[in-house]
């Protein structure tokens, strides 16, 4: 048995495996509304095997959208379609997340597909996509031809944190098995907790414990409102890459307060405040080079960790969890290449029994499956004809 495939208890929600599907936008909501388009995407990964689908960011407030595709929990009417995949992903044994966020001054901004850049008057003429007024800790604006926020009055952090407490209260009406609190990647509460985007002069900035005060504020009214009995995730940016900005150490002392908040698991990511984020940057160094943030936050701060970033190949996976530098490890972009990564990681790691090898396949495919596995064993056994290619893609 491959250490990947061991289920992970976390209070009274059992993961049937360690493979997590990481939040990923899809910037395909309508008013922040799911739509059929994410209950098929979702729904993939449910009959894939992901033991854990995190459903992507997930705005509280219509303004705290990256674009206008995002999905929200700002409304009732938001509860409905989120709670149609949370069924179907429940029926095929998967559990299920949702990320909850604030944009802060990384709002307005351009589906990947129309630009990836901030929103400009060729979006509002083509799509009728307006901008809003942004909010962050300082007025310091993403980028040179980024919107320049204005500063959150306690007001505003108020409304944001009550914003945050109405959409926990709604995940749990939807059915969600676990909420994640989206921290990292330059949104509103990551620039609160950098030195880089903070700048403010009152208790919310300053010190470690000045800039973190609003996110652990956060955390606490969250953890509050969720299900004592349901783990709550925290995504962070292990550190922001950048001269001058958060770094690591601050991730672990950060992540023992998170755990002293009642926080389960850390969601070890890593940039984002400026520039592009590490976690989807294409020089990213190398293969699973995010595991080493999420093994010290799980040694140093003594709390579970989940490791993301080019983790492509179910060994480096497997070596991750059976190493214990991480509890769970989440995949972004190689689930989209294959929603079937995690049953296709159970082949390779030889977890699948020969004489019944599709046995953790959705039922409906598996008996299929199965016979079609003999037929192939038997194929292959003689020579394919002159001119022919043996079959591809099998087990
Ligand atoms: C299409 C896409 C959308 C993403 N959206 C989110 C998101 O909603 N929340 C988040 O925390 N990270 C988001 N990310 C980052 C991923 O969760 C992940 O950390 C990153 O892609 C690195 O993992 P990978 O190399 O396995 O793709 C997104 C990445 C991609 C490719």
């Amino acid at each position: 048995m491959a250490d990947l495939f061991s289920s992970l208890q976390l209070r009274d929600v059992s993961i049937r495996n360690r493979i997590a599907i990481s939040a990923m936008c899809m910037y395909s909501a309508h008013e922040g509304e799911a739509s059929d388009f994410h209950l098929a995407h979702y729904g993939r990964f449910g009959l894939g095997g992901a033991g854990l689908v995190m459903i992507e960011a997930t705005a509280v407030l219509p303004e705290g959208r990256i674009s206008h595709g995002d999905l929200g929990l700002w409304s009732d009417r938001h509860i409905e379609p989120l709670a149609r995949i949370v069924r179907l992903l429940k029926s095929q044994g998967a559990t299920v997340g949702i990320q909850l966020c604030h944009s802060g001054r990384k709002a307005n901004r351009q589906r990947p597909w129309h630009g990836n850049g901030p929103v400009g008057d060729e979006d509002q003429t083509l799509r009728g996509e307006a901008t809003w007024p942004i909010k962050a800790p300082s007025a310091i604006a993403f980028g040179r031809e980024y919107q320049v926020p204005t500063e959150t009055t306690y007001r505003d952090m108020a409304d944001i944190r009550e914003a945050f407490v109405a959409a926990v209260e709604r995940a749990n009406l939807a059915g969600f098995d676990i909420v994640e609190l989206h921290a990292a990647h330059g949104f509103l509460l990551h620039s609160f907790m950098s030195p880089l985007t903070n700048l403010r002069s009152d208790a919310y900035s300053g010190s470690f414990e000045g800039r973190h005060r609003y996110a652990l504020e956060v955390v606490g009214d969250m953890r509050a409102a969720w299900p004592r009995e349901r783990p709550m995730f925290v995504r962070v940016s292990a550190q922001d890459g950048v001269e001058g900005g958060r770094t690591l150490a601050d991730t672990v002392a950060f992540a023992q307060a998170l755990k002293a908040a009642g926080v389960d698991v850390i969601d070890c990511s890593s940039g984002g405040l400026a520039g592009h984020s590490a976690s989807t940057s294409r020089d990213a160094p190398s293969y699973g080079f995010q595991i080493p943030y999420a093994q010290a936050v799980r040694s140093e701060a003594d709390i579970a960790t989940m490791a993301v970033g080019l983790i492509t190949e179910p060994e480096l996976a497997n070596a991750a969890i059976a190493e214990g530098r991480t509890d769970l490890v989440a995949i972004g972009r190689q689930a989209l290449f294959d929603p079937n990564w995690p049953l296709h990681a159970e082949a390779a790691l030889g977890v699948a029994d020969d004489s019944n090898p599709y046995a953790s396949w959705p039922v409906q495919y598996g008996w299929w499956l199965n016979g079609r596995h003999k037929t192939l064993a038997s194929l292959r056994s003689s020579p394919p004809e002159p001119g022919r290619l043996p079959e591809r893609n099998t087990l």
